[in-house]
């Protein structure tokens, strides 16, 4: 497994690549890997001839007061699960190597940064769709692999890829979770052993309307309030959203009749938890 820092060496592989008519996957990321990686660089693997990660904890999609400083870092650990799930290349650039002294210039999918997430977050899908939009020009991948978990990342960057004409298919894998539904995340590293378990109640609420839907119930409204409820079981847990949308357009709907996006996310202490899920 190749590790790499410039963007210069990716280019100089991606070529050699091309030359020898391999497909390339790319699975972008912020370290600290767990088990949802591991599963998009597995997919990765299975679909494609070259398998290159991107580990690059992207400054831009932080605010001011967000976790940059103290997110998990460890290089050396990373590699070593990605040695093992059998990536072929990693790229892991420097601030300077991917923001230029004094670059300006930023991608935002207008209409859609805003929502969810983005609402709660101001500028973070300008982030995401700027570093993204970067990696993508630098490996020109087939294939890139994303994480259901961040389904409103999905939702921006597939309108991106579609407004800018990236040559990339997007592929999406289903959230990894740990045996007690807990969708696995680096930021779950930040939770004390009470917090973890209150953190549960994300999946609990989740589950609830998914069993209401199955049962038959399809009113946003009714089914927000019962996902609210279970909530109120977890006082400490302080809910931001809990939205019904349409996946693409993340707008609000009023029933789930055609598929709907549940997505939640909620601060356990001062740690920002995010999970969904599609009925
Ligand atoms: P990061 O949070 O490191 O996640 C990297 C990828 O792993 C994303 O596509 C995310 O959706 C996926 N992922 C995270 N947890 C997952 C889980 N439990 N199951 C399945 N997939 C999971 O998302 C980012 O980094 C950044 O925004 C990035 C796209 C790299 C741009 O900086």
């Amino acid at each position: 497994m190749l590790v790499v820092q410039t963007v210069a060496e990716v280019r100089n592989e991606c070529k050699r690549l091309r030359a020898g008519g391999k497909t390339l996957g790319l699975v972008p990321t912020m370290g600290a890997l767990h088990e949802g990686h591991i599963s998009l660089v597995r997919m990765a693997r299975a679909s494609c001839d070259f398998v290159a990660v991107s580990i690059f904890v992207n400054p831009t999609q932080f605010g001011p007061k967000e976790d940059f400083t103290k997110y998990p870092r460890n290089l050396e650990r990373d590699c070593q699960i990605l040695e093992q799930a059998g990536a072929d290349l990693v790229f892991v650039p420097s601030v300077e190597e991917m923001y230029p002294a004094g670059a300006t210039t930023i991608v935002e999918v207008t209409g859609l940064s805003d929502r969810l997430d983005g609402a709660s977050r101001p500028g973070h899908f300008r982030g995401v769709a700027t570093v993204v939009s970067k990696l993508f020009h630098i490996f020109t991948p087939d294939r890139a692999f994303f994480g259901q978990k961040d389904a409103a990342q999905v939702a921006v960057l597939r309108k991106m890829v579609r407004d800018l004409l990236f040559g990339v298919q997007i592929e999406v894998c289903p959230t990894v979770r740990e045996a007690d539904g807990l969708a696995m995340s680096s930021r779950n590293a930040y939770l004390s052993a009470e917090q973890r378990r209150q953190a549960l109640v994300l999946s609990r609420a989740l589950r609830t309307i998914e069993g209401l839907v199955r049962q038959g119930e399809k009113d946003s409204g009714k089914l927000t309030a019962a996902a609210l409820r279970v909530f109120g079981e977890e006082p400490a847990v302080e809910v931001e959203f809990c939205r019904i949308v349409d996946p693409s357009t993340l707008e609000d709907v009023a029933d789930v009749r055609h598929g709907a996006l549940v997505a939640v996310a909620a601060r356990v202490g001062s740690t920002r938890l995010i999970d969904n899920v599609l009925v």
